[in-house]
């Protein structure tokens, strides 16, 4: 890879040794996607400290070292400057309003997580605690390089805004943050952005429901390919588009798609489409089997729980859930989470959308999802949910059976224990 001097001089350490650690992490990633400089990024996304699987294993509670050893791949405490570039943090493991509450923490482990919360504060990096710090301010512009982790906010920023970031890890986020570099190579090249597949969808996408499950199918039939899809009747809504996209980044490897006339790169087929593009077709059958395999570990109707905000609920979901609820008591035998970024609970808690949902026995929680945190109420043997990625993820993770529904049925399944 060719470094120009500037970069040189940063991975010699002429700028301190953090700068050169995340130079060392930048070229490595490089060399292994065979890029041939780095470019200069305009954000990067996901400079967390603690994850799903990391928050045990590292052994210290000190964030400076966690960073150094665990983001920058250095071991010792290096001293990390601000970060160059606007950054946030993304979701973590635990819900720091609710954590005693639904995840049986103590204040002590706690208090933990706000120190390295704070520790990335001081870097400069916002504390947003969401999969999509794009329904809440933090978002690029068209045709921005940026960095970013989080898949399903990657296929979103990718396909909806038409920025470009290949899906980042912890380490190269966290580089680029530092450096407000990254490698130019994978999606932030035009020819990594053409469609290698052609989907004609023929069975009818009328609501969220149809999307996710699209967007699961969609996942298994590409891996990894960039999709076209033509032939979709309605205009999906911004719900719509980022269920659909964290599915097939769930069940795939789908960081971009394009839709002629909705996402930000495709204004007709021709502009994306490579001449050697694969055919595939969306029917009832492909349809039905994708509801069925989200259906796959469920053998009855009757939940114990259920999950709503998977990517983190809009606040038009709120709403949505604040109106099937319609001042009903959810079962006292069932649980019902919904999950939004903190932000938008700060603005539910204002406008008095909060009090509505929650004097159903509901919980509006934030900062993390059961997926991720790896808990769901006590006692819990089959959860029902309208995301195809939690459905997707939960079942495996927590061993629990998992319904996929719409979110109507959701709702009523929270009220009467049984998904109608
Ligand atoms: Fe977000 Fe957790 Fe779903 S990270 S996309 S709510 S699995």
């Amino acid at each position: 890879m060719q470094l120009t001097a500037r970069q040189r001089a940063m991975a010699a350490g002429d700028e301190g040794e953090a700068i050169a650690a995340a130079m060392r992490v930048l070229v490595q990633y490089g060399e292994i996607m065979a890029a041939e400089r780095l470019i200069e990024i305009s954000s990067a996304a996901g400079a967390n400290l603690y994850g799903p699987r990391h928050s045990r294993p590292l052994g210290s509670d000190d964030p400076v070292r966690l960073f150094s050893e665990y983001s920058l791949n250095s071991p010792g405490r290096l001293d990390v400057p601000p970060a160059r570039v606007p950054s946030c943090q993304l979701i973590g493991p635990v819900d720091r309003i609710r954590a005693g509450e639904v995840q049986n923490m103590t204040p002590a482990a706690v208090a933990k997580v706000e120190e390295s919360q704070t520790y990335l504060e001081g870097l400069g990096v916002s504390l947003l605690s969401t999969c999509t710090p794009y329904q809440v301010g933090f978002l690029p512009e068209y045709g921005q390089h940026v960095a970013w982790m989080e898949s399903s906010a990657v296929v979103f920023i990718n396909s909806v805004i038409g920025a470009r970031t290949n899906t980042e890890g912890r380490e190269s986020a966290a580089a680029a943050m530092l450096t407000g570099l990254t490698p130019e190579a994978g999606l932030h090249l035009d020819e990594h952005r053409r469609a290698d597949v052609r989907v004609r969808v023929e069975a009818p996408i009328p609501d969220t429901f149809g999307w996710n499950a699209l967007g699961y199918w969609l996942g298994y039939a590409v891996e990894d390919r960039v999709p076209l899809l033509e032939g979709i009747a309605t205009r999906p809504d911004l719900v719509q588009l980022k269920q659909f996209g964290a599915a097939a980044a769930s069940s795939g490897d789908v960081e971009l798609f394009h839709i002629p006339g909705v996402t930000a790169e495709c204004a007709s087929p021709e502009q994306v489409l490579r001449a050697d593009a694969e055919e595939l077709v969306f029917g009832a059958a492909e349809l039905d089997a994708a509801i069925a395999r989200l259906n796959a570990t469920r053998t009855g109707d009757e939940v114990d729980f259920v999950m709503i905000g998977c990517p983190h609920a809009s606040y038009d979901q709120l709403r949505e859930v604040a109106a099937l609820l319609d001042g009903r008591r959810v079962s006292p035998d069932v649980a019902l989470w919904i999950f939004t970024p903190g932000a938008l609970r700060e603005r539910a808690r204002d406008e008095g959308l909060l009090a509505a949902i929650e004097a159903s026995g509901a919980l509006v929680l934030s900062d993390t999802c059961p997926a991720i945190g790896q808990f769901v109420p006590p006692g819990t043997r089959r959860f029902a949910t309208d995301s195809a990625k939690q459905a997707h993820y939960l079942p495996a993770i927590m061993g629990v059976e998992g319904a996929f529904a719409p979110t109507a049925d959701c709702v009523a399944a929270a009220l009467s224990g049984r998904l109608p």
